[in-house]
């Protein structure tokens, strides 16, 4: 069974589909690492994001996820798909419909088969509408904001919330309107608020669901 959970981020999607994965002995995706990835080797190719070239290098080297790294061809790009570099980076990436395509093919060769939570923006809408359940994560803006800036302020990093909103509100916009694979909700989905849950409640809720539809 394939289960997909999207969402923006600071919704807790992350945490959550790693633990359901391993709650319910499945493997797990995470899509966003795949944008990250090719966009990091653009950028250290000199090749732009925007460009037909960032396409062609996501449809050349497949992504491969082995022993917890997260590898392009041959090379381990793990430690650095979380800078804030690889975040913007990826956010450009991500707009290309050639690299979506591509990524989106491998997505679906990864998943081909398996029991399996794949984790992203376009999880249930484009890359896998017949997923067996689907899940569509939100929390509200000023909840999303808190999570990010206690991220950053454990990573050592102190920015305002005011800044940190309006990043998300600019993010949340080009995520949303962009052309290709827009964040929505799948018609199907299940759409969970999670602003006033802790993420056990929110796992707790998830996997019932998961196992009704198993049953
Ligand atoms: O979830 P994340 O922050 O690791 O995602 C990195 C970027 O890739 C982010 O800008 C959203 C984009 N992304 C996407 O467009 N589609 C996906 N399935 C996963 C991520």
């Amino acid at each position: 069974m394939i289960v997909t959970i999207d969402g923006p981020a600071g919704t807790g999607k992350s945490t959550a589909a790693r633990a359901l994965a391993e709650r319910l002995g499945f493997e797990y995706l995470d899509t966003g690492a795949m944008y990250r990835a090719v966009a990091i080797l653009c950028v250290e190719d000199g090749i732009d994001l925007e460009s037909d070239a960032a396409a062609a290098r996501a449809q050349a080297r497949p992504i491969t996820f082995v022993d917890g790294r997260t590898l392009v061809g041959d090379r381990d790009v793990t430690d650095l798909l979380r800078t804030p570099e690889a975040s913007r980076a990826a956010s450009l990436a991500a707009r290309h419909p050639g690299v979506r395509a591509a990524l989106v093919e491998q997505q679906r060769v990864i998943a081909a088969g398996r029991n399996i939570v794949c984790e992203g923006r376009d999880q249930g809408t484009v890359a896998f509408p017949r997923a067996g359940c689907k899940f569509f994560l939100t929390a509200s803006p000023e909840e999303r904001a808190r999570r990010r800036q206690q991220q950053l302020e454990r990573a050592g990093q102190a920015v305002p919330f005011e800044e940190l909103l309006r990043q998300q509100r600019e993010r949340d916009e080009r995520d949303a309107s962009r052309s290709v694979a827009p964040l929505r909700p799948a018609d199907d989905a299940i759409t969970l608020d999670t602003t006033r849950l802790t993420s056990g409640d929110v796992l707790d809720q998830l996997e019932a669901h998961v196992r009704r539809r198993m049953d």
